[in-house]
């Protein structure tokens, strides 16, 4: 082979093997091209496990191969090769028995290995394993240049070594997910009431399933916590859980995102990568906000979920992922269905298992047990030994509507006891908060029914129905921003709709 040619082929060889891989496939393909440039009836790569050679692939060789172990002090030729730094050959007449005699799948009757050659492979100065090469005619290693060979050689030693360094990655990453997985597991699900009993029992069911679930409810129900009690509590809890915010994908970029794209599939493709799904092989994926998912993306979402494989934008490749998924909405998205917003079939697959988060509302008692927990944070954060709440707080926490749920009851609180450990109230040391501080009184703007008081139409008709509609909607929402200073997460949360809800209707009134 000339000069030219081998390095064309090496880089080849290269590229095909930094792409993302199983490490057995790595190996494997690593022999096809050594067959390729070297040509030859058999070849095999080793790994030196104590006083035996342990074959990690092999090409050409009948299948049983992989499975047998060559104990060195039994086969002098790999003893030889061991022994040696340099690429070894055997002469054709060598009465040295060959290892691989019998196990060549040659469409001939003949099973006698006639020329043969074999490398060790050092990694980091120690022997690793060892290369072999065989050949059925005499003399078909006569032209093998010893310089190109030697560079293959080196090549096949680093191919080796970056599989060592990825999987040895590979485990750190495990390792750090299993213990962050298990800080996090402290975070349970707080509440005794019925519809959280119940939920608690529907996780212990459907976590170890490989069961896709649906997770439903209003926005703040907790629902990313059930998605991550249902990965901690299933059998890849040592496996990440891999989170995507389908709100956050425009639909330009959301494919890519969630599959991967090849170098140049784009502008800005300048390399290669991986997408979430890919990252979340063998553990799960969470689509939070699936129903915000553009519909284009719906589709190929759907064909990943029946078929397990996935392609990269731009690439022809298909690549199998094992991946459980999860999913969460706080729409409604059966009606989505109705409305033609999402698609019916991929609504059955995600919905496998449907799973509701009762509003906070429904949840009796529950509001003073989260309250607790969420005091008990606070104490900590703000370094005073208690922070309690009186009867009249109490009152008005089990009273209150909720309408952001437990997220809105944990900032409500958390509010609220910053500003009593502010005022002063730290020489007692045990601060009690009154209703006052929580600034959640039935007659409150927060309250629900409330807001509608102050916001009439004074403009005299003619007025159509709609510009009408429009009009209180605006003044409403207006009125709720300037309540809030400015802060439209919480005008939304006074309001009961959720973020991307009242995102869109202040886009539609142009507020
Ligand atoms: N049962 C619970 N026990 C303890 N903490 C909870 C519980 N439910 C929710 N929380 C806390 O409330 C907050 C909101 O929960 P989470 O983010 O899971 O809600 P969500 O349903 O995903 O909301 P959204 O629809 O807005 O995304 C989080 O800080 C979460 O830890
Ligand atoms: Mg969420």
């Amino acid at each position: 082979m000339t000069t030219n040619t081998f390095l064309t082929s090496l880089i080849s060889v290269v590229a095909d093997l930094s792409t993302h891989m199983p490490p057995e496939q790595r190996y494997q393909r690593l022999l096809q091209h050594l067959r390729q440039t070297f040509p030859c009836d058999a070849s095999a790569l080793l790994k030196l496990e104590g006083r035996h050679l342990a074959p990690l692939a092999v090409s050409g060789l009948s299948e049983d191969t992989l499975g047998r172990r060559f104990v060195i002090d039994e086969h002098p030729r790999l003893a030889r090769i061991l022994a040696s730094n340099q690429a070894v050959r055997f002469a054709a007449d060598s009465d040295l028995p060959d290892p691989y005699d019998g196990l060549i799948e040659a469409e001939d009757s003949r099973l006698l290995v006639h020329d043969c050659m074999g490398v060790t492979l050092f990694i980091d100065g120690e022997p690793w394993g060892v290369l072999t090469l065989d050949a059925l005619n005499a003399g078909t290693f006569d032209g093998i240049d010893p310089v190109q060979f030697n560079a293959f050689i080196s090549l096949t030693a680093a191919s080796v070594k970056a599989v060592g360094l990825i999987s040895s990655l590979e485990q750190r990453v495990s390792y750090v997910t299993r213990t962050l997985n298990r800080q996090n597991a402290g975070h349970n699900l707080i509440g005794e009431s019925e519809g959280m009993r119940a939920l608690r029992n529907e996780i212990s069911i459907v976590a170890p399933s490989e069961l896709a679930v649906l997770i439903m409810g209003e926005t703040g129900v907790g629902k990313e916590l059930v998605a991550q009690r249902i990965h901690l509590e299933s059998t890849r809890a040592d496996q990440v859980m891999v989170y995507v915010n389908c709100a956050a994908l425009p639909e330009s970029i959301a494919e890519s995102e969630l599959f991967g794209h090849s170098k140049g599939a784009f502008s800005g493709a300048v390399s290669e990568r991986a997408g979430k799904f890919e990252l979340a092989d063998g553990g799960t994926i969470f689509l939070d906000e699936i129903g915000e998912l553009p519909l284009s993306i719906q589709a190929k979402l759907l064909r990943t979920l029946q078929n397990g494989d996935i392609q990269r934008v731009g690439s022809d490749r298909q690549i199998k992922v094992n991946v459980r998924v999860i999913a969460a909405t706080n729409r409604d998205l059966q009606q989505e269905v109705a409305n033609g917003l999402f698609r019916s079939d991929l609504y059955h697959r995600l919905a496998v298992y449907p799973m509701h988060v009762p509003p906070l509302r429904e949840r009796g008692k529950d509001v003073l047990l989260l309250a607790g927990a969420f005091l008990e944070k606070n104490q900590q954060r703000l370094g005073v030994k208690k922070l309690r709440l009186d009867a009249g707080a109490k009152k008005a926490l089990q009273d209150y509507r909720w309408p952001g749920n437990v997220r809105e009851l944990e900032h409500l609180l958390s509010r609220a006891a910053l500003k009593a450990a502010t005022r002063g109230n730290r020489q007692s040391d045990i601060i009690t908060l009154s209703a006052a501080y929580l600034d959640i009184a039935p007659d409150s703007p927060e309250g629900s029914s409330s807001v509608l008081a102050d916001v009439s139409i004074t403009s005299a008709p003619p007025m159509d129905f709609k510009g009408a509609v429009d009009e209180f909607q605006r003044r409403l929402v207006q009125q709720q921003i300037a309540l809030h200073q400015g802060n439209r997460a919480a005008a939304a949360r006074a309001l009961g709709l959720d973020r991307g809800n009242f995102h869109r209707l202040l886009k539609r009134l142009a507020i």
